[in-house]
């Protein structure tokens, strides 16, 4: 087969090559995609689970089993630098070095760094303190929609579901939140910038406004050694374990993966999750007749139209998927997002939004062995503080126009959903 340049092949403008008609290899570029990927994850998982793509030069990965397995695996690398070279892994290497960028979070490292790094972030994200915020949060949810009820009408990402998780990160953070407007643009362009396939343009853009973001971190980094208080980024400034600190530049890159991380998806999971709502109005009923059902419904919605699409891993030992033998240095896909539609786990009706699906909760969203989420337990707060805050005090919320999507293949997102009630 004929392989496009990696350049070219990154390019967005690259069309279908059958137009967009039911294809059966990974294709974001495919009619309807944005709206609703799960139908091709299907047709890939239909046509062979474990398939190589020409267009990732990696293997994707739909079935729950095997994308379940891959990421709790321990021989499955989250670190780039394990990959054999391809057209793929090299452009991204190659972004990386023009960058200067040694890719230090804890998301891209393997243990014993990755488990090193994350002892200094844990604590503020267990369950217990999460909850322990849960009061605040509806205080503040409450606050915002007594603002915004009177209008009668509100476009949800850019009134609620962006501006909320920004404020309750910031102040968390201990930074002002009247950066939001302008973190809005960073983490929006971090989040495009992890898109399987992304124009040489389009990355250094988001890469230009990744240093922009980066400089004012640096800066409040600065502010909160000199002057420390209660909040996440003075402790992690002055923390020491076991005579252990962070380096300036580990610092700052585990707080753009905290920033981004504690945004964008949880805006999309309100936003996804209402959208999802929406088109099903008996569910929204359901759920607004008995509030006791928010956190299965949550549950329900991460696994029905949750953000996470695709995890890397690269094999680093000869592995068994799904009747292929994967060599090490091969880069893997794990499709979380059609794995949480696979009807082998989840049943004939796994296409089916069902708020109060029992075992819902078994969703991969939140990936799953050494790496997984750390900011699941405020995600989902958040989304169950918002849900039904909106559906106990706007009566009558309908959709108030056509919903439009980022576009991004993997954290997938509502880009607007117009809502009105009374
Ligand atoms: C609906 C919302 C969210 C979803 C779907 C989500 C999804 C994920 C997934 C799939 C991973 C694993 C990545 C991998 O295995 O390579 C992950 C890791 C992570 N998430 Fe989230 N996330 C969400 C919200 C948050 C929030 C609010 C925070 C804020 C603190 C956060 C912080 C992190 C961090 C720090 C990691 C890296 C953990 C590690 O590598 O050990 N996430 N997330």
């Amino acid at each position: 087969m004929l392989r496009p340049s990696p350049r070219a092949w990154q390019d967005r403008r690259h069309v279908s090559p059958d137009g967009g008609r039911g294809v059966t290899t990974f294709d974001p570029f495919e009619t309807g995609f944005d709206a609703w990927p799960y139908d091709q994850y299907r047709r890939l998982r239909e046509a062979d689970p474990v398939q190589w793509s020409e267009l990732l030069y990696g293997w994707v990965l739909t079935g729950f089993e095997d994308v379940n397995h891959v990421l709790r695996d321990p021989t499955m690398s989250s670190d780039l630098e394990r990959a054999s070279a391809s057209p793929v892994v090299d452009l991204f290497r190659s972004r990386q070095v023009e960058r200067g960028d040694d890719a230090l979070t804890l998301v891209l490292r393997d243990d014993p760094e990755h488990a090193r790094l994350r002892k200094f972030l844990q604590a503020p994200f267990t369950a217990r303190a999460i909850e322990a915020l849960r009061a605040s949060v509806e205080k503040r949810v409450a606050a915002a929609l007594d603002a915004l009820a009177p209008r009668g009408r509100m476009e949800l990402v850019s009134d609620l579901a962006y501006p909320l998780p920004v404020a309750i990160f910031c102040e968390m953070l201990g930074i002002p939140d009247e950066a939001g407007p302008r973190f809005r643009e960073w983490t929006a362009a971090v989040a495009r910038s992890l898109d399987l396939v992304i124009s040489d343009d389009d990355h250094a853009a988001c890469m230009g406004l990744l240093g922009e973001m980066e400089e004012y971190l640096v800066a409040m980094a600065e502010a909160k050694r000199a002057w420390p208080s209660d909040d996440i980024l003075s402790a992690l400034v002055h923390a020491e374990i076991d005579g252990d600190r962070l380096t300036e530049a580990e610092l700052i890159a585990q707080l753009v993966t905290l920033y981004v991380a504690g945004h964008e998806p949880t805006t999309a999971l309100v936003g996804n999750g209402m959208a999802a709502l929406l088109a099903h109005p008996e569910q929204l009923e359901r759920l607004q007749a008995d509030p006791s059902l928010v956190a299965t419904a949550v549950a329900e919605l991460l696994r029905y139209d949750g953000p996470n699409q695709f995890v890397r891993r690269i094999a680093t030992v000869p592995s068994e998927i799904g009747g292929h033998t994967i060599p090490p240095g091969d880069v893997l896909y794990a499709g979380v997002g059609a794995a949480n539609h696979d009807p082998a786990r989840w049943g004939d009706d796994a296409d089916e939004l069902r708020i109060d699906r029992h075992d819902a909760a078994q969703h991969l969203q939140f990936g799953g062995g050494i790496h997984r989420c750390l900011g699941a337990h405020l995600a989902r707060m958040q989304a169950e503080v918002a849900l039904t805050a909106m559906l106990g005090t706007l009566p009558g919320l309908r959709a108030d126009g056509p919903i439009t999507w980022s576009g991004r293949t993997t954290l997938r997102s509502v880009a607007s959903v117009p809502i009105a009630w009374g």
